[in-house]
C-alpha cells in the first residue's frame, strides 16, 4: 500500500507496449530500455539456488526461508535495541530490511554521510544472526534536498508543486534527484557492498509518485522523439487531427495536466508507458551503482506494489530485478483475503518467470486503506504466511517489526506491537517464525500451472483512460474475477503476457480485459489456439491497436478473429443494474455485442431480450488442433464460475487434488523433480478432512493414506516422492 498523495493511478496517463525511448541518460531521462512485452523474468520455472536470485539469500541464511521485517531502529533507543534482540531471536526472524527511511540519518547534509549508527546496528543484527536487506533511502529525500531542490518536488496534473512533510515527494526525472540517489547508492554499497550481515539490496520503496513538472515535460519529449520518430509519426499515433490537436514542433506537447475534458487517449496512454520506463531507468541507475560494489550473490530488487493502483509496468519490472518482491496487503477480509492473496502470490511469481520470489511487506494486523482497515483475525497471520509460501516466496516478511510510537504511521501494525511483546500478535509472530524456519527444504522449488490469464499493463492502462463506452469497463476487476475462477476451481494459475513467445506450455488462456492487443500478440493468440490450446476471449477484446487506434471491420484484431471464428460488429453497454438471461440459463450483466459467426462457430448462448434476442452472445470454435471461446457480454459470477469450469474441463485441467471449497491445494516441485510439496489449507472455519497423505512439515508426522483433518484455519505441508524416484 502506498500513503502517497501524488500517486495518481489514473490521470498520469494510459498504457504502452514497446516503449524503447532513448534519451535523457541518466539524470532525468528515460534510457527507455523497458522493452515491454514478453513474459517474466528468465529461468521460467527453475531454481535458482545456483544462481544469485533467492539462492544466495537463502545460502547466507544457512538454508533456511526468510522471516522478518522492516527494522528502523533509529525510531528507538538502545534499551529497545536489546530488547529487539532478544525478541528476534525468538520470533526467529533471520532478515531485517533496514534504512528504507533513513537518508536525513545517513546523509544529515549534501555530501556528508553518517554512517557511525548503521555500521552499529548492521554489526549488532550481524552478531544476533539476522541478516540484512539494506535499503537505499530514496523513497523519502530529506528536508536539506527539498530546499535546495524545489524543482525536484513533484508537480500534481492540477499544477500544484508538492512541498515537503510526508514521503514519496519527489520526481524522477528532475536531474537533481535521480543524481542524488545514485550518490547515496553509491556510498552505501561502497561501506557495505560486502559486509556479511547484508544479504540483498533492497532499491528504494515502492516507486508509485507520478510528476507533470517541467522537467517529466522535457523527458516525455525526448522519450516520445524515441518512440515514434518524426512529429509525424507522432501526430498520426495520437490521431491529433481530432479536436485541433496537431503538435508543429516538440516543445508543445505537454504531460496530461489538468485539462477542459477528455485527454487524447493517445499522449494518455504513451505517459504511463514513459513513466514507468521513467521508473525502471531511475531503478536500473541505482542497482548499477549498488552491483558494481557488492557480491552476485547478493540480489538487487525492489518492493513491487500488486494492487491496480501501481504504475508500473511490472512485467518490465520482473525482468530488471534479481528477485521479484512484493508487498501484499489483502483488501477483503475473510476467504477474500486468502484468494486475494493467492492473486497476488501469483502474479508475483510470473513476474518473475516462475522463478522463487520473496513478500518483502504484509501486515501484522490492522491495515490502513483509503478507506478502511482492515484487522487480521487470529490464525490469519500464519495462515496467510503459508499461502504466500505455498506459491512460490521464499519466506515472509513484514511492514513493520516494531509499531512506531510516533510519525504518521503509528497506527500500522507490526510484528510488535504497542502492546509489547505480551500480546496475541507477537505470539502469532512467533509462532509462524517456529514454523517458517522448520521449511529450509522447500528453497529453490518452484510452482507449476498449466493455465494462465493473460495480463498486460497496455490493456489496463488504456482501459483506464477516459471517453470509454462504459463505466463498468474495469481491467483490474476482470483480471481479479478471472483468477479468482480458476483458484475457487482449486486450480493453480499463471499470469502470461500476451506478448509470451511460449504460451504453447499452458493448456487453457483466459483472457479478460483484452481491451488493447498488437498485431504480432493477435497473431500469436490465434496460433496457440491452432497449435491445440484453449483459449477464452472476454468481452471488448483487441479492439484497439497500441497506438489506441480501433480496429477496423470489426473487432477482435483480425488473427484473433479467425481463431475465434467471430466478428463482433457493434457493441451494446447494458444497464449495469440488470441481469439479462442467456438461452443456456447463463446470466449476461452490463455488456452485450452483436456477433457475426465468420466460420461454423458454435453458439453455446444466445441472448434471449432486446435488441440482440436471438443472437449469440457465447460462442465456441475448433481451431487446428485447439478451440477458441468468444463471451460477448459479462457473465454474472455464477455463471462465468461455470464457465471456467467447463473449459478446465474440456481442456484436460484439474485441480492439484480434490479438496471441499475453502480449502487450498497448491504444490511446490523440487528442481531436481523426485519430490514436491503439497500445501493445503483450511481457510474456513470448519475442520475438513483432505484425502492426502505423505510426510507433513508442520507437525513432523507421517499422514497415512486416508488422508488427515485440518482444523479450522489449519494448514499441512506434505512432502511427497514423485511417483518413480526411489
Ligand atoms: C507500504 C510501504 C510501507 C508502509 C506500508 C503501510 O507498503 O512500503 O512503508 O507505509 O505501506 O501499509
Amino acid at each position: 500500500m502506498t500513503s502517497n498523495g501524488t500517486n495518481d493511478g489514473t490521470s498520469g496517463g494510459t498504457s504502452g507496449a514497446a516503449g524503447r525511448g532513448t534519451g535523457g541518460g541518466t539524470s532525468g531521462g528515460t534510457s527507455g530500455a523497458a522493452g515491454r512485452g514478453t513474459g517474466g523474468g528468465t529461468g521460467r520455472g527453475t531454481s535458482d539456488l545456483a544462481s544469485g536470485g533467492m539462492g544466495g539469500v537463502v545460502r547466507r541464511l544457512g538454508g533456511r526461508l526468510a522471516f522478518g521485517g522492516d527494522y528502523n531502529p533509529e525510531q528507538w533507543d538502545e534499551a529497545v535495541w536489546k530488547e529487539d534482540d532478544l525478541l528476534m531471536r525468538w520470533a526467529h526472524v533471520n532478515l531485517a530490511t533496514v534504512g528504507v527511511f533513513s537518508w536525513a540519518l545517513i546523509e544529515p547534509e549534501e555530501g556528508r554521510y553518517d554512517f557511525g549508527w548503521l555500521d552499529a546496528h548492521l554489526d549488532r543484527l550481524h552478531a544476533g544472526g539476522v541478516s540484512v536487506d539494506l535499503a537505499t533511502p530514496t523513497a523519502s529525500p530529506p528536508p536539506w534536498f527539498t530546499l535546495a531542490h524545489p524543482d525536484a518536488m513533484p508537480v500534481t496534473p492540477e499544477g500544484v508543486r508538492l512541498t515537503h512533510g510526508s514521503r514519496d515527494t519527489y520526481c524522477l526525472a528532475a536531474p537533481a534527484y535521480r543524481q542524488a540517489c545514485v550518490r547515496i547508492a553509491t556510498a552505501l554499497a561502497e561501506r557495505y557492498g560486502d559486509h556479511p550481515a547484508v544479504a540483498m539490496w533492497h532499491v528504494h520503496n515502492e516507486y508509485a509518485t507520478v510528476c507533470h513538472c517541467d522537467h517529466a515535460a522535457a523527458a516525455f519529449r525526448v522519450w516520445l522523439r524515441a518512440r515514434h520518430g518524426t512529429l509525424d509519426a507522432l501526430n498520426d499515433a495520437w490521431g491529433t487531427a481530432f479536436w485541433s490537436q496537431r503538435y508543429g514542433s516538440w516543445e508543445q506537447i505537454l504531460p496530461p495536466r489538468a485539462t477542459q475534458w477528455h485527454r487524447n487517449p493517445g499522449l494518455a496512454l504513451d505517459y504511463r508507458r514513459f513513466w514507468s520506463d521513467l521508473a525502471l531507468d531511475a531503478y536500473r541507475e541505482q542497482r548499477d551503482a549498488i552491483r558494481a560494489h557488492t557480491t552476485p550473490d547478493r540480489p538487487v530488487t525492489t518492493n513491487l506494489m500488486v494492487p491496480g493502483y501501481q504504475v508500473l509496468d511490472l512485467w518490465a519490472f520482473g525482468r530488471e530485478v534479481d528477485v521479484v518482491g512484493i508487498d501484499h496487503y489483502p483488501v477483503a477480509p475473510g476467504i477474500d483475503a486468502a484468494a486475494d492473496t493467492a492473486f497476488g502470490a501469483d502474479r508475483a511469481r510470473s513476474f518473475g518467470g516462475g522463478k522463487p520470489w520473496l513478500l518483502i511487506e504484509q501486515g501484522a494486523n490492522t491495515v490502513y486503506t483509503a478507506d478502511r482497515t482492515l484487522p487480521k483475525e487470529p490464525g490469519d497471520l500464519l495462515r496467510l504466511t503459508l499461502a504466500h509460501i505455498a506459491r512460490g516466496s521464499e519466506g515472509a516478511l513484514f511492514f513493520q517489526w516494531r509499531q512506531s510510537r510516533a510519525g504518521a504511521e503509528i497506527w500500522h501494525s507490526a510484528m510488535v506491537p504497542h502492546a509489547g511483546p505480551d500480546s496475541r500478535v507477537f505470539r502469532e509472530v512467533t509462532d509462524a517464525g517456529t514454523v517458517v524456519a522448520r521449511l529450509g527444504e522447500l528453497a529453490g522449488s518452484v510452482v507449476r500451472a498449466r493455465v494462465a490469464v493473460l495480463h498486460d499493463s497496455d490493456s489496463w492502462w488504456a482501459l483506464d483512460g477516459q471517453g470509454l463506452p462504459s463505466a463498468s469497463l474495469d481491467y483490474h476487476r476482470e483480471l481479479r474475477r478471472a483468477h479468482r475462477a480458476l483458484w475457487d476451481a482449486g486450480v493453480t494459475a499463471d499470469f502470461a503476457h500476451p506478448d509470451d513467445p511460449d504460451l504453447g506450455r499452458y493448456r487453457l488462456l483466459v483472457a479478460p480485459a483484452l481491451f488493447l492487443l498488437s498485431d504480432a500478440a493477435a497473431e500469436r493468440l490465434r496460433a496457440y489456439v491452432h497449435g491445440g490450446g484453449t483459449l477464452l476471449v472476454q468481452h471488448f477484446a483487441g479492439v484497439v491497436d497500441e497506438r489506441h487506434h480501433a480496429r477496423l471491420g470489426g473487432y477482435p484484431a483480425e488473427p484473433l478473429r479467425v481463431a475465434l471464428g467471430v466478428r463482433v460488429e457493434e457493441y451494446r453497454p447494458l444497464d449495469a443494474e440488470l441481469t439479462t438471461p442467456l438461452s443456456d440459463g447463463s446470466h449476461a450483466t452490463e455488456w452485450s455485442e452483436l456477433l457475426r459467426l465468420t466460420d461454423p462457430a458454435d453458439a453455446v448462448a444466445s441472448y434471449t431480450e432486446g435488441a440482440l434476442a436471438g443472437e449469440p452472445a457465447l460462442t465456441r470454435h475448433a481451431y487446428g488442433s485447439g478451440t477458441a471461446w468468444y463471451d460477448s457480454t459479462r457473465l454474472d459470477d455464477p455463471s462465468y464460475a461455470a464457465l471456467v469450469a467447463r473449459l478446465l474441463t474440456e481442456s484436460g485441467v484439474r485441480p492439484e487434488t480434490a479438496v471441499p471449497p475453502g480449502v487450498e491445494a497448491v504444490r511446490r516441485h523440487a528442481p531436481s523433480g523426485d519430490r514436491s510439496w503439497l500445501f493445503l489449507i483450511n481457510h474456513t472455519a470448519a475442520p475438513i478432512t483432505v484425502p492426502a497423505s505423505g510426510h507433513d512439515l508442520l507437525t513432523a508426522r507421517a499422514i497415512p493414506p486416508a488422508g488427515l483433518t485440518l482444523p479450522p484455519g489449519g494448514t499441512a505441508i506434505l512432502r511427497q516422492d514423485s511417483p518413480g524416484s526411489s
